[in-house]
């Protein structure tokens, strides 16, 4: 079944532009206010479609999607990502039903990669030769490691200092790889330049509306791995505000379907050195420009966030909010998901964990809450980050009596037996 899109919505001024005419944004209200929503016709839709007994990917939800058939994906498994119930982790902080949500495990390591997919999709069907997006690392390595699958050119727009991993992902990928000397913002602005002179097809957070539609699948692909039962209080990391605004769009299409029968609250987290957004939720003020970011988490240091609006609705709306964590606490989180989970996860996909803890020390959850924390991007992807929480012990001889020597010190100075 094709979705049936009813409108693409202003988020500003309800304006309704038809899918043909390939609108990014609100003319009126600008790239920032004027970011659009996909509507669909839920009513009818809701008349000849019926939850999904078993989730078979991005596909699963193609009646809530607007491209025109599964055909046009990318042909790499997207989804459905492991939801697993971190028992040992959740008895380590007192919570009897936590869930992770592994979004690192998408072909790219990133959650990106649910939006690359679309984007991929829809610039196939407009038969436009060039994506072009602007990075903090992810997206472009996601966009790459998907378009070499589909054929597809990619130009990436990156701060240089992007980690090397992700670089090289977009190399390797065979994307055109440009490192800017500047940041994410330069990036931003430049793409959207570049993408107007070309008439290069856009794959940049907010100004591109599917993007939401691709990061909203997370939260239905998670709602039926919870048997609908979505729960209390999510939790994500953020730095433009997509992924949050994603998955307030995804539950409130499935509580309108009746599929769902209550929405969680969203909890957007931000690193204290990058934390716009969660300065605007606690001012209530418009959001304003973060000179200079400065946070471990490279993927969510973002000063100037683009998805802003989606992002403030979505915490508004759900009853959550945008917190903030110091770098301290991320680092925090990416040890116990690793050592008490399994889960490696770069500091922006921890950040998440991050606010749980951050939460449950200040009593805003209760241990009886059922408690989503998405991870979103794959540890090995910043192995700076990793670098910096690890010390590799002295080689020893290569002796069974060393090898024992040795395994006796960490008995007797690890945790675990
Ligand atoms: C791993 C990871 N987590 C979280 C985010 C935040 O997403 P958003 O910019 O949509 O808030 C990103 C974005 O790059 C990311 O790569
Ligand atoms: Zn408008």
């Amino acid at each position: 079944m094709v979705a049936m899109v009813s409108c693409l919505a202003c988020v500003t001024c309800d304006a309704c532009f038809t899918p043909d005419e390939h609108t990014m944004t609100c003319p009126r209200c600008g790239p920032e206010l004027g970011t659009l929503d996909y509507r669909f016709d839920l009513d009818t839709l809701a008349t000849r479609y019926s939850r999904p007994a078993i989730s078979e990917g991005l596909a699963t939800w193609l009646p809530l999607l607007p491209i025109a058939g599964a055909s046009s994906l990318p042909p790499l498994p997207l989804g459905p990502t492991p939801l697993i119930k971190a028992s040992r982790l959740a008895r380590h902080l007192g919570l009897k039903d936590f869930w992770l949500k592994l979004d690192s495990f998408l072909p790219s390591l990133s959650l990106k990669d649910r939006a690359s997919a679309l984007a991929l999709a829809q610039s196939a069907e407009w038969g436009s030769t060039t994506i072009i997006a602007a990075s903090t690392g992810n997206a472009a390595s996601s966009l790459a490691t998907l378009a070499a699958a589909t054929g597809q050119r990619a130009v990436l727009v990156v701060p240089e200092d992007a980690p090397r991993a992700k670089l090289a992902q977009i190399a390797l990928h065979g994307g055109v790889l440009v490192p800017i000397r500047g940041t994410y913002d330069q990036a931003f602005d430049l793409s959207t330049r570049v993408a107007a002179l070309q008439s290069w097809y856009v794959r940049s957070t907010a100004v591109n509306p599917v993007l939401a539609e691709g990061k909203k699948t997370v939260a239905m692909e998670t709602a039926l791995q919870l048997e609908w039962r979505v729960g209390d209080v999510w939790y994500v990391g953020v730095g433009d505000g997509c992924i949050l605004g994603s998955l307030w769009k995804g539950l409130s299409e499935l509580l309108a379907l009746g599929w769902i029968d209550t929405m969680p609250a969203l909890i957007g987290v931000q690193a204290s050195g990058a934390a716009p957004l969660a300065h605007a939720w606690e001012s209530g003020r418009p959001v304003e420009p973060w000179p200079l970011t400065d946070t471990c988490a490279d993927s969510i240091a973002v000063g100037h966030p683009r998805d802003w609006v989606k992002a403030l609705r979505a915490a508004r709306a759900s009853g959550g909010a945008i917190r903030t964590v110091p770098d301290e606490r991320i680092a925090q989180a990416m040890r116990l998901l690793a050592d008490h989970a399994g889960v490696l996860a770069e500091p922006a996909g921890a950040a998440s964990v991050a606010g749980v803890l951050t939460a449950l020390e200040q009593g805003q959850v209760g241990k009886s809450d059922r408690v989503v924390a998405l991870i979103t991007g794959h540890g090995l992807k910043d192995q700076a980050a990793l670098r910096r929480m690890f010390r590799a012990p002295t080689p020893v001889a290569a002796t069974p009596e060393a090898v024992l020597a040795a395994a006796e010190a960490w008995r007797r100075n690890g945790t675990r037996e």
